[in-house]
């Protein structure tokens, strides 16, 4: 090449990358019954991965596994109430950093399938919608509400813009994009919705971008589900005749790539109902009659992960989550390699290549043993602590949302009006949701609970503190129900009399504990009833001299019944061993250290071991147990009552 012809070559050089990232495409091919990309014909196989159930620091090493099970895409949700607690503050930095996230993906070569909602189901609090949105008491969810739309367009305006970049035809790794989910299956049908939501999406991510819905495969859901604009698939697991689904999806979608957005590699878990399984053998037969199709499939979990914190959902009738997501999935609620991952690589291997390589490994884990636990105070005793804003006065009962307390616990306080020598049923109308630890002068009276328990019998004298501490156990992620109010949502009445004169408590558990961790040293040992909610604390180092710690670990609570567990202030989620069926919660490493003390602390609503045994401590072990008995007691009270 002449020197001006090499002159040439290199100005133009910018403009040939430029001009073949221009041509970056990823679109339906309707005649030919798939998708292309960059024209050329494309099937993804890919699977489910919520960044905000594992760890940032533990993303790289899940999409890793998955890139090497032979996936050439992941799906992932966007739960909006994980991104704006509240109305216009935004989270988008460490675990809730999702640009991070879709770069690690397309540096380890996986496409991604975006689901930003804005409603997800997902066994997410609320379906991902936030809490607050119930603060307009009338709002209908995910309609054409004018509060509700006004609301999303301002989140799907931030969020959008955020995601454009990272869209296949402007270099990043997404190449579809679904609006709303499972529409179809929630009552309102609202095509206008539907309508808004399409032309928010093509306002912020351009006409070129192949959205997409997903509902049940059935002709009713599609119906209210599906848009003209909107490329219909489906979701089954392996129970669904895959001819008789895919027809379905043919019903609307005559020609164009068949797709299973969910094809279910197990399933969700319930407190009080057996772990559920799906074999690997079903799975397998299913996945490869799809494949050998030529369909699109997403299996839904490939890592299902873990609700920390607070952010289970529930079903209804009113049933929530236990805290682990594992799904059953091929890779374990803490990324391990299951004998399900090896028999759907190799089932994809018959269809792709599978990358060469090593697969990393499963992490080592770590029996740390026993922990001592002493009880640090009650949860009445720390009031100022925990809400040292001081009360809100009210003559009626007021909901969480009312006291703009969106997770965890609301402590309600009255006296009572009248002696009550004999005991006198406290009813709640089946108002609390969704379970209150109740106490007159500090000594516990029992538990109502959501479905289960709407009285008990309490004894005091006049003028003596009536405590209820309500807890919200997960709103109500799928169906009818989603608008799920919680904390006492009826009066409450002693004998048919209304309680009136309440202070309301929204009890701040996360920073709080924070300053409690740091100055338990406040703390007087309370030596009164045991069966308070209480704190208890204990602390563990990490031995020395075994190479590579700090590594995972599971916690159990043996002896103790149900409540919250933090450690080092990171809220690993809710135990309730006493209901089963999980019994170890998931400690990932990068929250452990080794230059000091490990802190746990437990908030036990019910009965810890501490008062009735010489010693109690919680317990670090290596192995997961996700199927423990559902307690029998327990069962009893399981008696659904209705009004
Ligand atoms: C871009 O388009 C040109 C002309 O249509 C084609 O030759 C080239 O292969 C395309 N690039 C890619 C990456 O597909
Ligand atoms: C699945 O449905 C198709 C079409 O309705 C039917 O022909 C076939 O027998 C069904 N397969 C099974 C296993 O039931
Ligand atoms: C709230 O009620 C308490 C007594 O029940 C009273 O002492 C206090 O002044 C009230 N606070 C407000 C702000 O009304
Ligand atoms: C409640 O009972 C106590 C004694 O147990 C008594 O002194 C008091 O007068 C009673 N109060 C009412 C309102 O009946
Ligand atoms: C509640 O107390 C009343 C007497 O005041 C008694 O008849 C009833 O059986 C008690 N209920 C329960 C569930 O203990
Ligand atoms: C309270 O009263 C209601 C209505 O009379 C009754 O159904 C319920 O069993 C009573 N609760 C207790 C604990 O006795
Ligand atoms: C409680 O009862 C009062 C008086 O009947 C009523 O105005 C109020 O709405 C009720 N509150 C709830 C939460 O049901
Ligand atoms: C544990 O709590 C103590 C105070 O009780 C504090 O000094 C220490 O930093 C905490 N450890 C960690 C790892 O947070
Ligand atoms: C502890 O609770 C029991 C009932 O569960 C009660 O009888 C007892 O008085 C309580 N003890 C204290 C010190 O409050
Ligand atoms: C649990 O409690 C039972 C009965 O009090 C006792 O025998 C058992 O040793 C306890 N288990 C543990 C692990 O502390």
């Amino acid at each position: 090449m002449t020197r001006r012809e090499l002159w040439c070559f290199l100005l133009l050089q910018p403009l040939l990358t430029a001009g073949l990232q221009a041509n970056r495409t990823f679109e339906i091919d309707y005649n030919g019954d798939q998708f292309l990309k960059d024209g050329k014909p494309f099937r993804y196989i890919s699977g489910s991965i919520h960044y905000s159930r594992i760890p940032r620091f533990y993303w790289k090493d899940r999409l890793l596994k998955m890139k090497m099970a032979g996936l050439n895409a992941i799906q992932t949700y966007v739960p909006w109430n994980f991104h704006e607690p509240l109305p216009g503050m935004y989270q988008f930095s460490g675990d809730h950093d999702l640009e991070y996230f879709l770069q690690l993906a397309d540096e380890i070569g996986l496409l991604v399938i975006l689901r930003p909602g804005p409603y997800i189901c997902a066994e997410w609090d609320m379906g991902g919608l936030p809490a607050w949105l119930l603060e307009k008491k009338s709002i209908v969810l995910r309609s054409s509400d004018v509060d509700y739309l006004k609301a999303v367009d301002n989140w799907l305006g931030i969020l959008l813009p955020k995601m454009k970049p990272y869209l296949y035809q402007n270099g990043g790794p997404i190449i579809t994009v679904q609006v709303e989910n499972e529409y179809g299956s929630y009552f309102s049908c609202d095509y206008n919705y539907l309508r808004f939501l399409l032309n928010l999406f093509h306002q912020h991510l351009g006409k070129d971008v192949v959205l997409f819905t997903t509902d049940g495969a059935s002709e009713k859901y599609l119906q209210c589900g599906s848009l003209q604009g909107l490329y219909a698939t489906v979701d089954f697991g392996t129970g669904s005749n895959v001819t008789n689904s895919f027809l379905i999806q043919r019903k609307i979608e005559p020609r164009g790539p068949l797709v299973n957005s969910e094809f279910y590699t197990g399933w969700l878990d319930h407190w009080h109902e057996a772990h559920q399984t799906v074999s690997s053998e079903a799975i397998v037969t299913t996945l490869m009659d799809m494949l050998s199709r030529g369909a699109n499939v997403n299996l839904y979990m490939f890592i299902g992960g873990t609700n920390f914190g607070f952010w289970n959902g529930a079903n209804t009738p009113y049933s929530p989550q236990p805290t682990s997501y594992d799904y059953d999935a091929p890779l374990s609620e803490a990324g391990d390699l299951t004998e399900k991952y090896f028999a759907l690589r190799e089932a994809i291997g018959k269809f792709e290549k599978l990358p060469e390589g090593p697969i990393p490994p499963s992490t080592p884990k770590f029996a740390y043993g026993k922990v001592a636990m002493k009880q640090v105070n009650t949860v009445e005793k720390t009031l100022d602590i925990l809400c040292p804003a001081g009360p809100i006065n009210s003559t009626y009962p007021l909901t969480f949302v009312e006291v703009k307390q969106y997770f965890g616990f609301v402590l309600y306080r009255t006296t009572l009006p009248k002696n009550c020598s004999e005991p006198v049923n406290l009813s709640s109308l089946n108002g609390v949701h969704d379970r209150a630890y109740v106490s007159v002068n500090g000594v516990p009276q029992g538990i109502l609970e959501r479905n289960k328990v709407f009285s008990i019998n309490i004894t005091g004298e006049a003028g003596d503190t009536l405590d209820v501490l309500v807890e919200n156990l997960g709103r109500v992620n799928y169906g009818s129900e989603i608008d799920d109010y919680k904390g006492l949502i009826y009066n409450l009445t002693l004998e048919s009399v209304i309680l009136k004169d309440w202070l309301i408590f929204p009890l701040d558990m996360e920073d709080t504990l924070q300053c409690y961790l740091s100055s338990n040293a406040a703390f007087k040992k309370n030596p009164s009833n045991s069966t308070l909610p209480s704190f208890y604390v204990g602390h563990f180092s990490i031995p020395t001299g075994i190479p590579d710690l700090p590594q995972d670990t599971y916690i159990q609570f043996p002896n103790w019944t149900k409540g919250q567990v933090w450690i080092n202030g990171f809220n690993l989620g809710r135990y309730w061993p006493a209901r089963g069926p999980q019994v170890t919660l998931y400690v990932p490493r990068h929250i452990l250290v080794t230059s000091a003390p490990n802190n746990i602390t437990v908030l036990e609503l019910e009965r810890s071991p501490c008062n009735f045994q010489e010693k109690c401590f919680v317990e670090m072990v290596d192995k997961p147990v996700l199927d423990g008995p559902l307690s029998s007691s327990e069962k009893s009270s399981k008696v659904v009552r209705s009004l």
